[in-house]
């Protein structure tokens, strides 16, 4: 046999220039990881992974592999690995999604995605970081250039643990991850290995290489570093290197596409996990942001073009903050933890404990329990419980702010305690039922009529409190809650437990409408936008945008801002809509000691959006 590192090369040159050199139809297995966007610096020029923008960095990429496509076998297989990239705006940081939107245009320049396959690491790096979860794996894309190829599938998920690297380069990949994807090819029986050739683009420390050689396989790597080059000599002995001069291309441009907003859902709950694509789009155009609790959304398929669409919902107000990967057993799915950019309240730490129905809430005492109000920016403690459910949980409690006022507050033990509104058209008051036109009186809602809104009535029922018997019954003083000071209390053990009470919107306020409502408001006050926005303090032109945006790039007015707008339009009528909050009793308990438990979860459906509403209720 002949010496069969003779069919193995080394190519020391720029990647493009390096593909270009290879004959047409040769390659039947390409295994690679290009540098990740703004990951690390390899500090030569020409390197791919600094462009300035995702954009630019994938159309450099669909260029080069587009080069690549004309090199591979028609029945070859191209694996891609690639990671993916937090990035930092003012506000959260988001996922960038880049691998997925390399390969949604990949797809469009005329690659078959046959598969996307998760690679989770066992022993990823542990974290600390506590307002997402930790990632813990990285996609690899199957692609061919025709529907009959190579490629053989197996399970979606390939758990390989990350090997600590020979020699100095630190990206690698691990050995066995190439041999799991080698795995994965049809090989015909009884053929020689030698005559499917490997090729790695960017070969890195050349662990593709390695591989290949060890079972078999002849070879190509290309790499344009110097120093890498030598490595590779190292590990795959192979002597020969061929340098080849550098060649201009051009990179093909990538234009982001407009997001395709289907219809709304004002329902949306916080957590959908659909197999039905219309379903899925129609919630992720229903997203609005200005909501401290965290959607999670999942589509039951792998599909790149709903996380393409996704993808792009970065650019209107809200952050992706995790793709988390679902393996029920029988199918792998992404789910999308998304929140608004700049405002919610997410902590690992803290997942709600669900009440216990055992619980005697007779027997305690909320007097002292810590109130949290993010709404109004201010906080509070319990000075009396009203009145009570039947069950003794309180309903209605006055609270001391921080402020020295005193208010009364309603409290919720259960979603069925929120008291009943009613959409009504402001014309012929019956109730609405569609929401361009009223069924009744065939007005045009927002043209010839408005949504009113209708209440049930909710008397607060609390005791008239004086600031002297407050100060004065057992020393309250305000610097709580790390000096609420009175020993064993009930508030003083409530906190210790991690108890206490939040300010949330009495109802689901629905963003569209009260911006409607709004724009409808200042029409009849014969009113422009710009008018509201110099009727308001400096600085609120951008906030004013938001309160008008009927897509989901919309907010609705804080209360303190509220109030502002009541000044200039008439719109008290939605006061108590906007305006009223509740309490809810938060109890909170570490999720696990300390540790991100990732983003990656082999679990059934089911317990799956169990576990996801103990996340949201905190
Ligand atoms: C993520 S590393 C590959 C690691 C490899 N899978 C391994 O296990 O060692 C990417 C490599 O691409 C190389 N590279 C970056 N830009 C390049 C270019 N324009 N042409 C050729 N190689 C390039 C870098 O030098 C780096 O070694």
């Amino acid at each position: 046999m002949k010496d069969k590192t003779l069919f193995n090369t080394i190519i020391h040159a720029d990647v493009c220039s390096g593909i270009n050199s290879l004959p047409d139809n040769s390659i039947s297995i390409v295994i690679t990881s290009p540098p990740y966007w703004k990951q690390r610096d390899y500090g030569f020029k020409g390197q791919i992974g600094q462009e300035e923008t995702p954009e630019e960095y994938i159309g450099k990429l669909v260029a080069i592999f587009r080069l690549l496509r004309n090199k591979l076998k028609e029945d070859g297989v191209f694996f891609l690995n690639i990671g993916d990239k937090y990035i930092q705006r003012y506000g959260k940081s988001y996922l960038g999604l880049i691998p997925y939107k390399l390969a949604y245009f990949m797809e469009q320049d005329g690659w078959i995605l046959n598969d996307i396959l998760i690679w989770y690491k066992p022993n990823h790096m542990p974290s600390s970081i506590k307002d997402r979860f930790a990632n813990t794996y990285e996609p690899i894309f199957v692609f061919s250039k025709s529907q009959s190829n190579m490629y053989k599938k197996q399970s979606n998920v390939l758990k390989v643990k990350l090997q600590s690297s020979e020699g100095k380069h630190i990206a690698v990949y691990p050995e066995k991850l190439v041999e799991e994807l080698l795995q994965r090819i049809n090989i015909i029986p009884y053929s020689s290995y030698s005559m499917y050739h490997l090729l790695d683009p960017f070969a890195g420390s050349g662990t593709t290489g390695k591989v290949a050689i060890k079972h078999g396989f002849s070879c190509t790597l290309i790499e344009a570093s110097k120093e890498y080059v030598k490595i590779i000599q190292d590990r795959c002995k192979i002597d020969d290197v061929v340098s080849i001069p550098f060649i201009d291309y051009q990179p093909v441009e990538v234009k982001e596409e407009e997001f395709k907003i289907t219809q709304f859902n004002t329902n949306l709950p916080n957590i959908l996990i659909t197999d039905n694509k219309d379903e899925y789009y129609k919630a992720l155009s229903s997203i609005t942001n200005n909501t401290d609790i965290p959607y999670f959304l999942g589509f039951k398929e792998f599909d790149i073009g709903t996380i393409y669409q996704t993808s792009l919902i970065n650019n209107y107000g809200l952050s992706i903050r995790n793709m988390l990967i679902v393996n029920t057993g029988d199918n792998v799915f992404p789910v999308f933890m998304i929140t608004d950019k700049d405002k919610y309240l997410f902590n690992l730490d803290c997942i709600k404990v669900a009440h216990k129905s055992s619980i005697d809430w007779h027997s305690k005492d909320f007097t002292g329990y810590r109130v949290s109000d993010k709404l109004n920016d201010r906080f509070g403690v319990i000075v009396s419980v009203d009145e009570t459910y039947i069950n003794g949980f309180p309903k209605w409690v006055s609270v001391l702010w921080n402020d020295k006022s005193v208010s009364c507050e309603y409290v919720i033990y259960d979603e069925k305690d929120i008291p009943n509104i009613k959409l009504v058209c402001s014309r012929c008051n019956a109730e609405i039922t569609n929401k361009d036109e009223c069924s009744s009186c065939n007005a045009i809602l927002w043209k010839d009529a408005y949504v009113s809104i209708r209440y049930e009535a909710l008397q607060p029922k609390c005791k008239e409190l004086k600031h002297q018997n407050i100060f004065s019954s057992d020393g309250l003083s305000f610097n709580i809650p790390v000096s609420l000071n009175h020993g064993a209390s009930p508030g003083k053990r409530a906190i210790l437990q991690g108890e206490y009470f939040f300010v949330g919107r009495l109802y689901d306020v629905n963003q569209k409408i009260v911006s409607n409502f709004l724009e409808y408001k200042m029409k009849e006050k014969g009113l422009s936008r710009r008018d509201i926005i110099n009727n308001l303090p400096s600085g609120y032109r951008y906030k004013v945008e938001h309160w008008f945006r009927k897509d989901m790039g919309g907010s609705i007015p804080i209360p303190k801002d509220w109030l502002l707008l009541k000044e200039i339009i008439d719109i008290s009528e939605y006061d108590d809509y906007v305006l009223r909050t509740c309490l809810k009793l938060q109890a909170v308990k570490p999720l696990r000691d300390g540790k991100n438990i990732g983003d990656y979860f082999e679990m059934e459906e089911g317990k799956l959006v169990e576990f996801l509403e103990k996340v949201i209720e905190m």
